[in-house]
């Protein structure tokens, strides 16, 4: 099992969230971030004016992925996001160890 913790474009988020759905995603946690890659914030803009601070809005999508669904997930994450220019975003895959679903105990890969 992988924790992929997926940073896109607000703008690109929505295109994302149907292009994960559409292979079959059923869950998943979204946190609205700030950030900055390598060009710290700058030679980005955000809804047509140049961010003068540091941090640029973002939107974090959480999933948790069996292993087997990993290279799809990624290609359909990727392909979905991608503009092209500066600040498209970037993925982490992070191994997960034990995934408990609360109401029933059930763990491991049934419990994703
Ligand atoms: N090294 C990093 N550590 C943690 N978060 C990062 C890192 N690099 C980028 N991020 C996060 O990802 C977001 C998008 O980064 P971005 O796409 O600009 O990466 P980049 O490496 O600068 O690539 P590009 O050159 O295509 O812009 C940032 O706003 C930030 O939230
Ligand atoms: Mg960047």
């Amino acid at each position: 099992m992988k924790k992929l913790e997926i940073i896109v474009r607000t703008s690109t988020f929505n295109t994302v969230k149907k292009a994960l759905e559409a292979i079959g995603i059923h869950g998943m946690t979204i946190i609205e971030v700030k950030g900055y890659g390598r060009q710290r914030g700058y030679k980005e803009v955000y809804r047509g004016a140049t961010l003068e601070s540091q941090f640029v809005p973002k939107t974090q999508i959480n999933l948790l992925v069996h292993d087997e669904g990993l290279p799809l997930v990624l290609e359909t994450a990727i392909s979905a996001a991608r503009t092209g220019e500066l600040g498209d975003g970037k993925i982490a895959v992070l191994p997960v160890e034990d995934v408990i679903r609360i109401r029933t105990g059930e763990r491991g890969d049934i419990a994703i």
